[in-house]
């Protein structure tokens, strides 16, 4: 059986990583800042180096094809891939590998000479971790962005998508041509990290992925007065902060009491308004998420927190807004695509385990429009989205030739 050049994905990955580099390890690479592009850049280079096609489509997703330049319905293609955008102080793995082993998959297919039936493509799809807007580059792809949000796209800092793009070199008009044509996706598979501690925790090799959480995210804003910290008499202040404090600790316990077994959510964004340490905070936002293979528990989890809020609002004399920002829907994986993983998976002599992702990914769009699936590795200790973000080189290689055939065996 044909095998991928571990040597090279590894030397890829290691090129790719510098692109953002952070001093102590890790990376943050933002979709459209000067990393990314830098990054794009040398992409599209290895791409062509490959002997593959390389293009760029309206939203800025980086194909490499075999065989074609472009998606349409009269030649579907098997499409691989991921994203190379990173958190902000993340790891070098998280959506890298999946588009540095789809291109070496590609890479190998050509190399060997191997014709499958259908032409292949790989993917980087733009702000897979929504930077200005959750899974951007894929949902552009597969369904479309309606181009009336695009101007109020906007990162928590409050940098527009139209500002980031145009810096970039890219016209924000051109975001609704990406969306493909219907039929032009024949199936897609990506390789990710798991980003949890399942599959090295079961000893397990490989795992197939079922189905992929639905994430739901708001800004929530409390409204309080300003006040002097010193000379405004503790019962008289409206503390937006202190609001927000406790909405973040009584919505945690919410969701993790009267959610479902596998509920999850997280505040990871604050601001306080003026922001000074003698000023009683007027303001204070946050973006909150939760998270649930369920779209009925994510939905009834979403509404209580919300008259949580009110509830805070109203007992602290505060006004509350909550603008929800992205609701992404959970996604069943093809069972035809877990089959084919698993088949390549028993013919390598690896162990596999189906499960779900606790992660979003762009593969959840993918699977609206076409079969989609998801190989996980392991990651070490289940450290993702931190710079000490790892997995076994082994592990790296053995998930590369699990893609290699899984592709193999949809194109056929
Ligand atoms: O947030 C996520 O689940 C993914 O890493 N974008
Ligand atoms: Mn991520
Ligand atoms: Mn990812």
């Amino acid at each position: 059986m044909i095998a991928i050049d571990a040597a090279r994905l590894t030397r890829r990955l290691s090129e790719l990583a510098r692109f953002g580099a952070l001093p102590g390890g890790g990376v943050t690479r933002s979709c459209w800042g000067p990393a990314y592009e830098e990054a794009r850049k040398w992409l599209l280079g290895e791409i062509r180096a490959a002997g593959l096609t390389g293009w760029v489509d309206g939203a800025g997703n980086v194909f490499g094809g075999t065989g074609i330049d472009s998606f349409s319905a009269d030649r579907p293609a098997i499409v691989t891939g991921s994203h190379i955008d990173t958190v902000p102080e993340g790891g070098t793995l998280d959506g890298a590998l999946g588009v540095i082993a789809g291109l070496e998959c590609l890479q190998t297919i050509v190399e060997n000479k191997a014709t499958p039936r259908r032409p292949l493509a790989v993917a980087a799809w733009s702000d897979e971790e929504g930077r200005y807007g959750s899974l951007f580059g894929s949902r552009a792809f597969c369904s479309g962005i309606d181009p009336a949000v695009i101007p109020e796209m906007a990162a928590v800092d409050g940098e527009k998508l139209v500002d980031a793009m145009r810096r970039a070199g890219f016209d924000p008009a051109g975001v609704p041509q990406a969306k493909a044509p219907a039929g032009a996706v024949a199936g897609y598979v990506e390789l990710h990290i798991e980003q949890g501690p399942r599959l090295e925790e079961a000893g397990i090799e490989i795992g197939v992925v079922q189905a992929i959480v639905g994430v739901r995210r708001s800004r929530i804003i409390f409204h309080g007065q300003a006040d002097h910290a010193g000379t405004t008499p503790m019962a008289r202040r409206r503390d937006a902060f202190l609001g927000a404090a406790e909405y973040a600790l009584r919505a945690r316990e919410h969701v993790v009491t009267r959610g479902s077994a596998v509920s999850v959510t997280n505040i990871g964004v604050v601001y306080v308004h003026p922001g000074a340490s003698n000023i009683v905070p007027g303001r204070a936002e946050m973006v909150h998420e939760m998270r649930d293979p369920d779209p009925k528990v994510l939905e009834r989890l979403w509404n209580e927190c919300r008259d949580l809020a009110d509830g805070v609002a109203r007992e602290r004399q505060l006004r509350v807004e909550i603008r929800p920002t992205s609701a992404t829907v959970p996604a069943p994986c093809s069972p035809n695509v877990q089959a084919a993983i698993e088949t390549v998976c028993a013919k390598l002599g690896h162990t596999t385990e189906r499960m779900y992702s606790a992660a979003g990914h762009d593969a959840q769009n993918l699977s609206a429009v076409t079969e989609a699936g998801m190989i996980f590795i392991p990651s070490v200790g289940g450290k993702s989205h931190r710079t000490d973000e790892t997995s076994d080189p082994r592990a790296i290689e053995r998930g590369a030739n699990v893609l290699l055939h899984t592709l193999l065996t949809l194109a056929a």
